[in-house]
């Protein structure tokens, strides 16, 4: 709490500095990790994230002239205005924001009031921890509150994949906004994404949240997601299922001559990862250390061989996590490609563990990464002064 006033504090005088006028909301927003459950949301599966305190602040104000945003880390915004913008406006970072105007428009059919705002953010871009479900949602709440919408963080979270898919044009699931948007304090969230059903799950005493960034910048080429995404639906069609989240091992293994070798290899990812996802809660629960940390071994080896979206620098930070001091367990974190991996350390050795974890990695790839242990969170939510 301390952090976020202090925060607001110093948003404050950069709006002032800007606009020269004084904010008259702030809300803040979390990125996110994920903990198990990768490439499972778009499968209708689970997924475990928790809402970090890396985040961003927004401070705004309504005003009669166009939108005009302005982020303390990537500067100006593309002006708007907030009855006219349409996909495809624009490329900049300002695709978020025009994008959440666009998706609350089109959902609720009311005009949105023009806004002034600051946005900072200590969310590492690029490194696969949501910094843009972040925005969406940060602009979701101050919107929603301004325009007296009347909308849940659920809600939001599903317009924030609306923007998302249909204005950015990433074809992500749900997961993100929804770890964004329903973030709660020292909690992980195991999220059915059928359903949208959340169950809160402390993370053991003694334990820390480690992001693991290997200053690869992640390259989610939406090519490589959805061309997942549609060699998962190849896999459902072979079965019969509506998603995977429909079948079991066997199903496909009595489906196997029916697809490609990749194919198989995707589906069987994805049906594992659930399992393990859910067996994942239950470890937790009963505070298993040895089997968390098997089963976020297991989990970064499946997305390596079978739904290849690891890359090297990930894979030589994962394993010099497990090869590390009081490291519980670890994987890579996000839809890969480059990014981060997250990892389940003993808070008594943290320190141990980030030395080792970033020399070892540093011998093996001449990169220098960075360990950032992590708080879980509440999610995203104006402040109320
Ligand atoms: C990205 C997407 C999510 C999810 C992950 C992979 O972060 O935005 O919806 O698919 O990749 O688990």
């Amino acid at each position: 709490m301390n952090d976020a006033v202090m925060s607001v504090q110093a948003i404050r005088l950069a709006f002032v500095n800007r606009f020269g006028i004084e904010p008259n909301i702030f809300a803040v927003s979390p990125g996110r990790i994920n903990l198990i459950g990768e490439h499972t949301d778009y499968n209708d599966g689970f997924v475990f994230p928790a809402a970090i305190d890396r985040g961003l602040t927004i401070a705004a104000r309504i005003t009669d002239g166009p939108t005009q945003t302005f982020s303390l880390q990537l500067g100006e915004g593309d002006e708007f205005n907030t009855t006219e913008v349409k996909p495809g406006f624009t490329t900049s970072w300002s695709k978020y924001s025009a994008g959440m105007n666009w998706a609350l428009t089109q959902s609720t059919s009311k005009p949105l009031p023009n806004l002034i705002a600051v946005v900072d953010s200590n969310i590492p871009i690029g490194s696969g921890v949501s910094s843009s479900a972040a925005l969406e949602l940060a602009f979701g709440v101050v919107w929603n509150e301004l325009a007296d919408l009347g909308l849940t963080n659920q809600e939001l979270a599903k317009l924030g994949q609306v923007c998302e898919n249909k204005f950015v044009g990433v074809n992500s699931g749900i997961m993100d906004q929804m770890a964004c948007a329903l973030g709660k304090d020292a909690m992980a969230i195991f999220l059915d994404t059928r359903t949208l059903e959340i169950q809160y799950a402390p993370v053991p005493e003694g334990l820390s949240i480690v992001l693991c960034d290997t200053k690869k910048e992640r390259a989610l080429t939406s090519s490589a997601y959805n061309e997942r995404r549609s060699q998962c639906e190849q896999a459902c069609e072979c079965m019969g299922v509506a998603k995977l989240r429909d079948a079991s091992l066997q199903d496909l293994e009595l489906a196997r001559s029916k697809m490609s070798e990749v194919v198989y290899r995707r589906a069987k990812h994805v049906i594992t990862e659930n399992q393990r996802c859910l067996d994942f809660k239950d470890a937790l629960a009963s505070g298993n250390l040895k089997e968390i940390g098997e089963l976020m071994k297991a989990s970064h080896e499946s997305l390596r061989w079978d739904y290849e979206v690891s890359c090297p620098e990930l894979d030589a930070m994962a394993e010099a996590a497990w090869t590390s001091p009081g490291c519980v367990g670890a994987r890579m974190t996000g839809a890969g490609f480059g990014g981060a991996c997250v990892a389940m350390v003993q808070t008594s050795e943290l320190d141990a563990f980030t030395s080792n974890l970033l020399a070892q990695y540093h011998a093996t790839t001449g990169r220098i990464g960075e360990a950032m242990a992590c708080n879980i969170v509440d999610g995203s939510r104006v402040l109320k002064a």
